[in-house]
């Protein structure tokens, strides 16, 4: 039987686009959002993947809000819960019920620059080079253990939008990555850091700038 992921998301879903267009050997019990206008949902629905809302502001709680989505997921009893653009912070109960079963897309080289508008931090720093991050979730915001990570150049005459696409065109690629060895089960956890098995040769390096 394919493991099963339940994908949540607050937006447009372009990665949860690219997840389910890349052909997993997973199956995507649903796709949850907690805005109802969440563009994904659309996306998933045509694709008759089951989506449901769980809208944060029916909730007077942050712990009353992940209760009633800890309900909504676990409906689907998925081996993993992926984060796509899902932008809530978690109460420590919700991670710990997922422990090792919460997966994260965060669009920079993490440990930097987490939180919000990552791309406008990095501009800001003037770092030369700049990325995205699959980890899995902890209490802490933006960290726990990494999986993978994608990085691309910040050029001259960068702006947010710019270096935001560049970013993501990289995250449509590097997360379904992710969640294939999630799924051939080649993730393993070693002293909080992530092993993936199999063999990575070398790609060179990265410099920015590089000179043509
Ligand atoms: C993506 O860039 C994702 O990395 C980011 O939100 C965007 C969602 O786009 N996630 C975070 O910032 C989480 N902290 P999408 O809805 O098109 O996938």
């Amino acid at each position: 039987m394919k493991p099963r992921i339940v994908i949540l998301i607050s937006g447009r879903g372009s990665n949860m686009a690219a997840i389910l267009a890349a052909g997993l050997p997973l199956e995507v019990a649903a796709v949850i959002s907690n805005l109802p206008e969440a563009g994904g949902l659309e996306l998933a629905d045509a694709q008759g993947i089951p989506t449901a809302v769980v809208d944060h502001r029916a909730y007077a709680t942050r712990a009353a809000f992940d209760a009633a989505l800890m309900a909504a997921i676990d409906r689907h009893d998925p081996q993993l819960v992926v984060l796509a653009g899902f932008m809530r912070i978690f109460t420590p109960e919700f991670v710990a019920h997922y422990r090792a079963r919460l997966i994260n897309i965060h669009p920079s080289l993490l440990p930097a620059f987490p939180g919000l508008h990552t791309h406008r931090q990095a501009l800001a720093a003037g770092v030369r080079i700049h990325g995205c991050t699959v980890h899995f979730v902890t209490d802490e915001l933006d960290h726990g253990p990494i999986v993978a990570q994608a990085a691309v150049p910040v050029l001259s005459g960068d702006t947010e939008d710019l270096l935001a696409a560049r970013v993501l065109r990289c995250e449509h690629v590097l997360y379904p990555r992710a969640l294939r060895w999630w799924a051939e089960g080649r993730l393993h956890q070693d002293d909080g850091r992530i092993a993936v098995e199999g063999k990575f040769p070398s790609s060179g390096t990265l410099m920015a700038p590089e000179e043509a």
